[in-house]
């Protein structure tokens, strides 16, 4: 995909909460590939390191939980220290799993809440004074869930709809100097997401049988949207959710027979 020209985000400094592998590592290889110094970080140190060799270009790969603030305001420390402040930030760390309400323990649905929706807060607040203002791009990687209700994941629907409210008063509150905006992926190939929301292939189909552009998405469209919205092309943007998902938030394809006149 050629869509943004080389050198794009030269002297930028990006930092990518759960950027360790899947979507939010995508995000972080493309920046890195515009020309971005990046950082990204997770819970396994391991994990951490072979995704900043996998991205080259001097990257950091850091172990952090962002359930822990000191923990990852101390991680924001370290990129600051090592490549100046930050332009862009992602905050993307996700727990997921199929679960009823009466399956789930309240530990197991605060684990939920407190990765995506507290992490993201903690992300967020823990950057504000560490970023290059103006012209700072902060992205939450949100979820359709945070929108439509879905069974079994009652954790993930509450924690994603937190986080697009929390784009949102964020995009008020720090409007003259930061935007604040949010990705909504659908389900996307090849992912931890998709495994575990999708873990047979009579629950694949049903989601695929849903999406109106009747493919899977892959991470590197999620990856040019997070260039798109931190690039001086979304100047103008705050405040906004924006649907990478072939339709999947605009109803339900499942249903829709155009022979027989029904949707
Ligand atoms: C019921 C479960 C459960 C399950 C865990 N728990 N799995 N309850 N059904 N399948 C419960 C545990 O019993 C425990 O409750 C509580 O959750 C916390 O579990 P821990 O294992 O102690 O938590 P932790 O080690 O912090 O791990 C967090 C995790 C884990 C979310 C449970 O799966 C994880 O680390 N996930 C990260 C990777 C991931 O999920 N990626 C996908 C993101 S994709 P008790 O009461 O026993 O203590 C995504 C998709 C969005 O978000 C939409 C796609 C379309
Ligand atoms: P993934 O590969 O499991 O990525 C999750 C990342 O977050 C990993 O780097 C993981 O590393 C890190 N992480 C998890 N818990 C953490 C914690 N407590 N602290 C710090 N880092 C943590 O998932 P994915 O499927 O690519 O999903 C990425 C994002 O896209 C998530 O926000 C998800 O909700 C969203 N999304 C995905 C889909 C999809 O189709 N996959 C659809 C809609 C939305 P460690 O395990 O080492 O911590």
């Amino acid at each position: 995909m050629q869509t943004f020209r080389d050198g794009l985000l030269d002297g930028k400094v990006a930092f990518v909460a759960g950027g360790t592998s899947g979507i939010n590592l995508g995000i972080a290889k493309r920046y890195a590939q515009l020309g971005a110094k990046v950082a990204v970080v997770g819970r396994n140190p391991e994990k951490a390191a072979n995704a900043a060799a996998e991205i080259g270009s001097d990257a950091l790969g850091l172990s952090a939980d962002v359930r822990d603030y000191g923990a990852i305001r101390g991680a924001m420390e370290h990129v600051v220290d090592r490549f100046g402040k930050m332009d862009i930030v992602v905050s993307g760390a996700a727990g997921n799993f199929l679960a009823p309400v009466l399956g789930m323990s309240a530990n197991a649905f605060r684990t939920v809440v407190d990765i995506d929706l507290n992490g993201t807060f903690n992300v967020f607040r823990g950057c504000h004074d560490l970023l290059n203002t103006p012209g700072a791009s902060l992205i939450a990687i949100t979820a359709g869930q945070a929108v439509n209700a879905s069974a079994l994941q009652a954790h993930a629907c509450a924690a994603k709809a937190g986080i697009n409210q929390l784009i949102r008063v964020l995009a008020l509150e720090w409007g003259p100097h930061v935007r604040v905006n949010g990705i909504s992926p659908g389900p996307i190939s090849n992912t931890e997401g998709m495994a575990r929301l999708a873990p047979d292939a009579a629950s694949r189909q049903k989601h695929y049988d849903r999406i109106a552009m009747k493919r899977w998405g892959e991470i590197e469209e999620v990856a040019e949207c997070a260039v798109f919205l931190s690039s001086p092309a979304a100047g103008y943007i705050t405040g906004t959710i924006l649907d990478c998902d072939g339709g999947s938030q605009v109803g339900d394809a499942s249903r829709i027979d155009l022979a027989k006149g029904m949707a």
